[in-house]
């Protein structure tokens, strides 16, 4: 048995079907997405959304998104970005999120495996930050299964991709988090958005993932830039270890 997940990241929707960001029609491109997941990886058990869902972060954009996500919405998983609206997000999605101000996280068990969100948004901000009150509940998730092989996911990445606008628009106080990844060998991997591009880093024993947005990518230069690739999501298989990659428009 295995667990097959889709992260899907930084859609940037608006609620005007026809909105466009830096030249692409946002919905266009999500759409298209969710068409070739449906075409080849349908069989998925969470579909995760990391973040910056809605450009405008308009009431209308979530609940038009609720309405495309259908019936996939139970396994479905949602995490803020710098571009989310958490009242919205709590009211659009009441299954997921409890009315409480809590931050938007999740946890998920399964074959032996634990999969956490995180919610990095700074309200207000583009940079992200995970309070101390988040890092406290996530130190308790995590010795509460010390042996379970581990899965983060959050909107902002917390190690530096080595493109300077994006880095400087990163995870603020990211250290606490990074010692704590390093302390916890049964995380395996840490999957982000936010950076519009596919890279791979480490925290210690963990794997670092950025995945593409499914709309605009930005080119891995240090001045802010776009990149001509088509829109992606990442793909993750957990059995014995995590196996992933990342699949783009039209190359599957
Ligand atoms: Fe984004
Ligand atoms: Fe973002």
């Amino acid at each position: 048995m295995s667990i097959r997940i889709v992260q899907i990241t930084d859609a940037h929707l608006f609620k005007d079907p026809q909105g466009v960001l830096a030249g692409v029609r946002t919905w266009k491109t999500f759409t298209a997405v969710l068409k070739q997941v449906e075409r080849y990886h349908a069989d998925f058990d969470y579909l995760i959304l990391t973040g910056d869902l809605a450009q405008d972060e308009e009431l209308e954009t979530y609940r038009m998104l609720r309405e495309v996500l259908g019936d996939w919405l139970e396994r479905c998983r949602i995490l803020p970005g710098n571009h989310d609206d958490r009242a919205h997000l709590r009211k659009v999605f009441p299954e997921l999120f409890p009315e409480n101000d809590d931050p938007l996280t999740f946890t998920l068990s399964s074959e032996g495996w634990k999969i956490i969100g995180l919610d990095s948004q700074k309200t207000g901000e583009v940079r992200g930050r995970i309070d101390a009150r988040q890092m406290e509940w996530l130190r308790d998730q995590l010795k509460m299964d010390p042996s379970s092989r581990t899965l983060l996911f959050l909107h902002h990445p917390p190690v530096a991709i080595r493109v300077d606008w994006l880095d400087n628009i990163g995870l603020e106080g990211a250290q606490d988090l990074v010692e704590l990844i390093e302390a916890s060998p049964q995380i395996e991997a840490v999957c982000a958005g936010h950076v519009h591009q596919e890279f791979e880093g480490r925290i210690g024993s963990a794997a670092v993932y950025t995945t593409p947005s499914t709309c605009v990518q930005f080119g891995a230069r240090n001045e802010k830039s776009f990149d001509t690739k088509t829109a992606g999501y990442r793909i993750l298989q957990l059995d014995v270890n995590c196996r992933t990659q990342v699949h783009r428009l039209s190359d599957d």
